[in-house]
């Protein structure tokens, strides 16, 4: 069994067009291809290759289906074989444990955190000492049913978490694997999360992996959320992309905000494809993750300046991965949250639909500021660009970007289009600050990703070896590597 969120994750990335092309011979029609019928054998351009809905069709004889299927048409592939073999061409590997026989060795995790979620949303709604965190809800326009439906919970500040989970027959290693508990410096283990409102935050497929609680009162840290575990990567999860994906597909778009109660409040107000990024900084997987659902997104952040800059580094994120980005400006002092709860949906439909591309967005914010005017200020101004324009994996987003550029400062093309190149590009890296991989020499012959002219660097070639040996040296690692460490990341074709 391979996983289905794999087999979706295959399918958006494989080539159709490149995969049907090797057996029959496409020619573009508009957005499409067409060529002779391999199934029932014509001659003439009956048979469609749709590349925007990853399908074919033949007109003829109506066969039809996705990547897989053609393969296990025309190759007599059995479905997996199908599958593994887009993966392998893609460069996506799928995890050996899929194929294993045998339950899933985190399911002991998964259990104690949905026993442990049911436990903290049955305290939220019926504990006498929970009366605070209710109080707090309803203060915040979250009436106790809407709650209830939401999964909060309530974490409270006595021993009785610990008991009820023995209880229920929870063991404490697994507890504290899970982050349920934690081990103190003086070697007592305690409950992490302590009089805090809950938010479960879920994978793709729904179950709960970690918990965000929120303290009730003015404090630090305002927000605790589940640390790192085999079942919660953080800077892989987008908190409430299970609930959305649905609509995220059928909008065509993906609404990026800040906070859990963001998400919250517009999905109560029937704006559904709405994700949040957990308060970190918004990272390359996460982008990876949006773009399978979606080719553009909105980014609603904060207006301030830290928004600002969060907002410009998601949406760059995002560009790497072909997802075109506009960013809605929030009247100032205003969350996503504080607005809808007091307008409603129709609060935020002039600001989403003044919602400007990133790029026309930062230049009209250095406009503002005096930028565009004297060389030196030009010149600057023209450096912030710069990343976002090369970020833009989408050619036709590029080009847009190159030409709006280039016209604002009174440039020639060619020299915005030089300067563009004779930089490497960055590669997504989740390692912030660290300076953009190096091509090794293998890496000239795999081509697409290092630009023509990046000069062989031997080093970069090597590190990467270097990694992989740590991936292999230890299990846990490798299985986090293959999650967490895209393929396109090496460099060296070898090493993806
Ligand atoms: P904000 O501080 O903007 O809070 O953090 P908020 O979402 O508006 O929360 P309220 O309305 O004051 O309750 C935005 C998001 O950043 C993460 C949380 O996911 C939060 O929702 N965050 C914030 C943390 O993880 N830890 C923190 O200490 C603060
Ligand atoms: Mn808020």
């Amino acid at each position: 069994m391979i996983p289905d969120e794999i087999v979706e994750q295959v399918r958006d990335a494989a080539d159709l067009v490149e995969i049907v092309g090797e057996s029959v011979q496409l020619k573009r029609t508009g957005t499409d291809f067409r060529g002779p019928c391999p199934f029932h054998g014509g001659t003439n351009r009956n048979f469609s290759v749709i590349p925007k809905k990853g399908m074919y069709y033949c007109f003829v004889c109506h066969e039809a289906g996705d990547v897989f299927r053609f393969l296990m048409k025309k190759s007599g592939m059995d479905y997996p074989t199908a599958v593994r073999e887009v993966a392998r061409r893609t460069g996506i590997t799928i995890p050996e444990r899929a194929a294993r026989e045998g339950p899933d060795p985190r399911e002991p995790l998964f259990s104690a955190m949905s026993v442990a979620h049911e436990w903290f949303a049955a305290r939220l709604r019926e504990g006498p000492d929970a009366v605070q965190a209710r109080t707090y809800l309803e203060g915040r326009d979250f009436p106790m049913p809407v709650a209830a439906e939401l999964g909060f919970g309530y974490a409270p500040t006595d021993g009785s978490f610990m008991a009820a989970m023995k209880q229920l027959g929870l063991a404490e290693p697994v507890l504290l694997e899970a982050g349920l508990l934690v081990s103190r410096d003086d070697g007592m283990v305690v409950p992490r999360f302590k009089g805090r409102l809950l938010f479960p935050i879920r994978d793709l497929r729904g179950r709960v992996v970690a918990l965000g609680g929120r303290l009730l009162r003015p404090g630090e840290p305002k927000y605790l959320n589940s640390p790192e575990s085999p079942i919660f990567h953080k800077g892989g999860t987008l908190y409430n992309l299970h609930d959305a994906k649905n609509a995220i597909r059928r909008e065509g778009e993906v609404l990026l905000v800040e906070g859990y109660f963001d998400v919250l409040r517009l999905a109560v107000a029937g704006i559904e494809h709405v994700v949040a990024s957990l308060g970190t900084a918004f990272t390359s997987d996460q982008a990876a993750l949006l773009k399978r659902f979606a080719a553009q997104a909105v980014v609603l952040y904060d207006s301030d300046k830290p928004g600002l800059k969060a907002t410009f580094r998601a949406a760059n994120e995002l560009l790497r991965h072909g997802v075109r980005v506009r960013v809605a400006t929030m009247p100032p002092g205003e969350d996503p949250d504080t607005l809808v709860r007091g307008g409603g949906a129709a609060a935020l439909a002039p600001i989403l639909k003044d919602a400007v591309d990133v790029l026309e967005r930062m230049v009209h914010l250095l406009e503002v500021k005096g930028w565009l005017h004297g060389v030196e200020h030009r010149r600057g101004a023209l450096d912030r660009l710069l990343p976002t324009i090369r970020a833009a994996s989408d050619p036709i987003t590029r080009d847009l970007y190159i030409g709006l550029v280039a016209e604002k400062f009174g440039m020639i093309r060619a020299v915005l289009e030089h300067e563009l190149e004779s930089r490497p590009v960055v590669v997504p890296d989740r390692a912030q600050g660290a300076k953009p991989p190096a091509a090794g020499p293998a890496a000239s012959a795999s081509g697409h990703r290092a630009p023509p002219r990046a000069a062989p660097l031997r080093e970069g070639a090597r590190f990467e070896r270097q990694l992989l040996r740590v991936f292999l040296a230890e299990p846990a690692w490798l299985d986090r590597a293959r999650t967490e460490v895209p393929a396109a990341s090496f460099e060296v074709a070898a090493h993806r």
